[in-house]
C-alpha cells in the first residue's frame, strides 16, 4: 500500500486515453530518474530514503529527547515547505487534538507561518506558564514571517531562562553554510541541522527539516524512512503498469486535458487535514506555473459534505476528487444499542463507526461519480510511519512526473517573490524604495 484505484474514472476517461498518455508518463519519469529535466538539482528527494545522513539523524533522535525531556511545550518555527510537512504527519500519526489530550511528548504548537498578532501574542502566552523550546526553520533565513516569529521567541526564551538556558533550547534548521539563521546559530552557539541543497522545501518533510519536529511528538521516524525506501523501491519503475505514482500522475494529466481542472483531495479521516495542507503546497507550488496546472484543493468528509458537498454534486464540472481512504482505523466505536430508541438509531446498533464511515464514502463515491464528478481512489493500510513514509514518497514521484508531463519545471516557485517583493516595499525594507511608489499606485 498505497493501493491506487483509477477504476472509477471508466465514465470519464476511457482505457485508451489513458494508454495514450503512458508513454508520456514513461519519458517524464525517465527524465526525473535520470536527473536530465529542468531542476533536476533539486531532485534529492528520490534517493534520500537510502541515502540519508545517518550521523545528523541519530543527532536529531537526541535533540528530540533533549526536546521531549525539557519542554511541556515545543515551538516549531517555519512557512511553506520549512513546517507543513512535518505539521501533517505529526497530526496525522498522532492526533489533531494532541494538544488537549495527554500525549507522549510536549504540545506541539506552530509559528512564524502567519503575521497575525493575536496568534503572537497568545502562542507567548502559553509559553509564560510552560517550560518550552525552539525549533526554527529557514533554509534562506530572512523569510519575514519566521524571521519575525523567532526574534519574538528567542527573546522569551532568553528571559526566562537566561542567554545559557536559552542556548540549551534553541534548534536551528538551515542551509549547512550560509545565511543568516546559520550566521546567528554559529555566534550563539545552537545546535543545527542542515536542510539539504538538493532537495525543496516542499520535498523536505523526511530530511531534518520535518524530522526533527516529528521526532519530538513522539513518531518512530525510522518507520517513516524505512516506508519511504519502501517507497523508493515501488515507484523507482519506469513502466507504467508497474508504478502507481506514474499511473496517478498520467491519470490526472488526462482530467486535466479534459476540463477538470481542479483536484480536490478528500478523506474521511479529520487527521488528515494537515497532510492535505502539505499535498496542497507540493502539487500547487510544483505545477502551477507558466500558465499551467491543476487548482489543489481539499477537503474532510463528511464534514465538508455538509459544506462544499452541493457544488461537488451540482455545481460547474470542472473538478476531479482524488480520495484517500484508510483500512483500518486505530481504534474501535461500535454504536451501542439504546432500548428506547428515540432516536431511531438502533438499525446501526453493534456497527463500528469505521464502517458507518465506509458507507458514507461509498455512497458519497457512487453520488458523486453519477454526478458527473470522477474519483481516484488510493487506500492505505493504516495511519503507521511506515505507510505514511510510503504515501509522502508516493506523492512526491507523483506529482514531479506529473509537472514533467505538464511541461513545467517542478522544482522552482518563482511565483512566490511576487509578494514578498511588494510586502518589503510597502514595509520601507532598505533596497526596496524604488517600488513603493508603484505599489501604491496599483493599490489605489
Ligand atoms: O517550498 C519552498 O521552497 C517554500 O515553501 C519555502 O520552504 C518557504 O518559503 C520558507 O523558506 P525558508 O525555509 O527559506 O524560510
Amino acid at each position: 500500500m498505497p493501493e491506487l484505484d483509477l477504476h472509477y474514472l471508466k465514465n470519464f476517461i476511457s482505457e485508451e486515453e489513458l494508454s495514450e498518455a503512458a508513454p508520456r508518463a514513461e519519458k517524464a519519469a525517465e527524465v526525473l530518474f535520470s536527473k536530465s529535466g529542468a531542476g533536476a538539482e533539486f531532485t534529492g528527494f528520490v534517493s534520500l530514503p537510502k541515502g540519508y545522513d545517518k550521523e545528523e539523524f541519530e543527532r536529531i533522535k537526541a535533540a528530540a529527547e533533549k526536546i521531549r525531556s525539557q519542554s511541556e511545550v515545543l515551538i516549531v518555527i517555519g512557512i511553506g515547505g520549512s513546517y507543513l510537512g512535518a505539521r501533517a504527519v505529526i497530526e496525522l500519526l498522532t492526533s489533531p487534538l494532541r494538544n488537549r489530550i495527554k500525549t507522549d511528548g510536549p504540545e506541539i504548537y506552530f509559528a512564524g507561518c502567519n503575521l497575525s498578532p493575536d496568534y503572537m501574542y497568545e502562542l507567548g502566552e502559553i509559553c509564560k506558564e510552560k517550560d518550552f523550546s525552539v525549533n526554527v526553520i529557514s533554509k534562506s533565513g530572512t523569510t519575514t514571517e519566521p524571521a519575525i516569529a523567532f526574534r519574538f521567541f528567542r527573546k522569551l526564551l532568553a528571559e526566562k531562562y537566561g542567554r545559557e538556558g536559552a542556548r540549551e533550547r534553541i534548534f536551528c534548521t538551515t542551509d549547512r553554510e550560509r545565511g543568516t539563521l546559520k550566521a546567528l546559530a554559529d555566534s550563539e552557539g545552537w545546535e543545527t541541522f542542515v536542510v539539504p541543497d538538493d532537495i525543496g522545501g516542499r520535498f523536505s518533510v523526511l530530511t531534518p527539516v520535518g524530522l526533527l519536529p516529528i521526532a519530538a511528538a513522539g513518531i518512530d521516524i525510522d518507520g517513516l524512512l524505512a516506508g519511504a525506501a519502501a517507497g523508493a523501491e515501488e515507484y523507482s519503475s519506469g513502466d507504467f503498469e508497474k508504478n502507481a505514482a506514474i499511473r496517478y500522475a498520467a491519470a490526472r494529466n488526462v482530467l486535466l486535458e479534459k476540463g477538470k481542472t481542479l483536484e480536490l483531495l478528500v478523506s474521511y479521516e479529520p487527521a488528515f487535514a494537515q497532510m492535505a495542507e502539505w499535498w496542497k503546497q507540493l502539487f500547487g507550488e510544483s505545477e502551477g506555473k507558466d500558465g499551467k496546472g491543476l487548482f489543489p484543493c481539499s477537503a474532510i468528509f463528511s464534514t465538508d459534505l455538509h459544506s462544499l458537498g452541493q457544488f461537488v454534486q451540482e455545481g460547474k464540472r470542472s473538478l476531479f476528487e482524488t480520495v484517500v481512504r484508510f483500512e483500518k482505523a486505530r481504534h474501535s466505536f461500535p454504536v451501542e444499542r439504546d432500548g428506547e430508541n428515540l432516536d431511531g438509531l438502533d438499525f446501526l446498533a453493534g456497527m463500528d463507526l469505521c464502517e458507518i464511515n465506509e458507507k458514507a464514502r461509498l455512497g458519497t463515491l457512487a453520488a458523486h461519480t453519477e454526478g458527473g464528478v470522477p474519483n481516484i481512489v488510493i487506500t492505505v493500510l493504516e495511519k503507521s510511519p511506515y505507510e505514511i513514509g510510503k504515501l509522502i514518497y508516493f506523492f512526491e514521484i507523483a506529482v514531479s512526473v506529473s509537472g514533467y508531463m505538464l511541461g513545467v519545471n517542478p522544482f522552482n516557485q518563482p511565483g512566490v517573490e511576487s509578494y514578498k517583493k511588494n510586502m518589503f516595499a510597502l514595509l520601507g525594507k532598505p533596497g526596496y524604495e524604488n517600488m513603493r511608489a508603484a505599489i501604491e499606485a496599483k493599490l489605489d
